[in-house]
């Protein structure tokens, strides 16, 4: 009888320690930092705060950001700028393409295709200064990368007297995404 209770016990024993073992590492994995912290962390104390809800929203929606610590989460948002100014140089020669436009907003597309692929030399750059540690050249890499989203939407500015720019959503998203990356990059120091 207490031989038969003991070889009931030990299995299940074994099982109560796996699923004490599992509460904690998912305990362990949820301390390392939500999105939401992380972000709300990174754009704090200065005047970056209404960039919160962005962080949060556009790192949420890229594969393996849940779970990811604030420098899994860097390496993330620094991608997603290069796949997001990738993506903008395509969409403005489509732009082109498309044509309609006067001659002042020809030159604006054009000045806007040249900024972006700029750019895009700089993103990568900058992927290579977060891989490598060399946190001051990302900075100084992703502040030259969100100027040329700022110069496309100027080069529209002067154009269209004030007036909404076709790149407007796309120029904002570059810079929001820009500035979001380097200021998660800002807080891991
Ligand atoms: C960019 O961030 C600002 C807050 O800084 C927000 O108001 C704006 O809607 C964002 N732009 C886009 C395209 O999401
Ligand atoms: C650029 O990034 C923003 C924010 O994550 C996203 O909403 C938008 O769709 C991206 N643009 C492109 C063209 O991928
Ligand atoms: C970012 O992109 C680089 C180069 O494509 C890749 O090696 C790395 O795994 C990516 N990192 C993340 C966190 O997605």
């Amino acid at each position: 009888m207490a031989a038969r209770l003991v070889s009931v016990s030990v299995p299940f024993l074994l099982l109560l320690l796996l699923l004490a073992v599992l509460a904690g590492s998912r305990a362990a994995l949820a301390s390392a930092g939500t999105v939401e912290q992380i972000c709300a962390k990174a754009t704090s104390g200065g005047s970056h705060s209404g960039l919160a809800p962005f962080c949060v929203a556009s790192l949420q929606a890229a594969p393996g950001s849940a779970g990811a610590d604030a420098r899994g989460l860097a390496a993330i948002a620094t991608n997603l700028t290069l796949a997001n100014y990738t993506a903008a140089v395509a969409t403005i020669k489509e732009l082109q393409k498309r044509g309609g436009w006067s001659a002042p907003q020809r030159d604006a597309l054009a000045t806007c295709r040249t900024r972006y692929i700029e750019a895009l030399n700089v993103v990568h750059s900058a992927v290579h200064a977060l891989a490598t540690g060399r946190l001051q050249d990302y900075a100084a890499d992703m502040g030259v990368v969100g100027k040329a989203a700022t110069d496309c939407e100027d080069a529209f500015g002067a154009v269209n007297s004030g007036g909404r720019s076709p790149l407007r959503k796309v120029d904002e998203d570059a810079v929001n995404l820009t500035t979001v990356a380097a200021l998660i990059v800002r807080s891991l120091k």
